[in-house]
């Protein structure tokens, strides 16, 4: 009963920045358990190589090339696709390297634009879907960032960011709960992926994040798509608001 409860079978899924890192574990995570998963990215190419990728392990997944900033492209995707049971807001972008006072207007926007924004404008189009269904799971990717301020690497508009996210995730949750959709969020730590990779392993600024760490690690994106999994499945139908930190115990210290 209670694995069954995690199965996903006959069940659609919507994930957004899909086509490499946490986004792509998440497919994997999804399809692995039964579910047709769609997998949306700005980057065509990338969607093709991970459908290849998908496919191979005998999932069943497709994909579609979309910028979750762009509200009018995300509304058009989610009319024409009819009402997905679950979707996963991963897209997002950090650009950590930038003190508060140096930052431009442009680089403020576009992080806001993707992380906020985009988790919004998907949420809204595909949330209508779900309400008018009367079931749905939304799953947004937040971060520890939206709790603790990482340290040495300047990131306030990413900070800022994933903080609205959190509390957009409660908001959403709040107002739908009684229409049979929840909404909850994962919190990671710092994770092994593309983004990650302007970090030189063997530099300052990885030992502490290293050091700042209980477990002494970073993650790995296979179990952020596990709390995903996990959160987006029957066996957390009474979580819905929930904000989940995946951080190896970063922010015990
Ligand atoms: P990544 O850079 O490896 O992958 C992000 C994916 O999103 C890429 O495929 C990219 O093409 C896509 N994407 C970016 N902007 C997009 C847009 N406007 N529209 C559609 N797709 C877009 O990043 P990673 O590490 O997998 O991060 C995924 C999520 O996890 C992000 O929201 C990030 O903020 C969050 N996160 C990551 C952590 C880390 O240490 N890697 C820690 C905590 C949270």
């Amino acid at each position: 009963m209670y694995l069954d409860r995690l199965r996903l079978d006959g069940r659609t899924a919507f994930v957004t920045g899909g086509a490499q890192g946490i986004g792509y574990c998440c497919a994997d995570a999804l399809a692995e358990a039964g579910g047709r998963v769609t997998i949306a990215d700005r980057d065509a190419d990338a969607i093709a190589a991970a459908l290849d990728s998908l496919k191979a392990k005998g999932h069943h997944v497709d994909g579609v090339v979309l910028d979750v900033t762009d509200s009018a492209r995300v509304a058009e995707v989610a009319d024409g696709a009819g009402a997905f049971d679950i979707l996963v807001n991963n897209a997002g972008i950090a650009r950590s390297d930038t003190p508060a006072e140096d930052v431009a207007d442009e680089h403020w926007r576009n992080v806001l634009d993707v992380n906020l924004n985009g988790t919004f404008w998907c949420a809204r189009s595909f949330g209508r879907h779900m309400l008018a269904a009367g079931r749905g799971s939304i799953v947004n990717v937040g971060s520890m960032s939206g709790f603790i301020v990482n340290r040495p690497q300047p990131q306030s508009y990413y900070n800022a960011s994933k903080a609205a996210v959190h509390q957009l995730t409660r908001s959403l949750a709040a107002e739908w709960a009684s229409r049979g959709v929840r909404v909850n969020a994962v919190a990671p730590t710092y994770i092994s992926t593309p983004l990650n990779a302007f970090a030189d392993q063997q530099g300052e600024m990885y030992r502490r994040w290293i050091d700042s760490t209980p477990q002494g690690r970073l993650g790995t994106p296979e179990e952020v798509a596990s709390v995903v999994h996990f959160l987006a499945s029957d066996a957390a139908s009474l979580m819905t608001g929930s904000i989940v930190l995946a951080d190896g115990g970063y922010t015990c210290w």
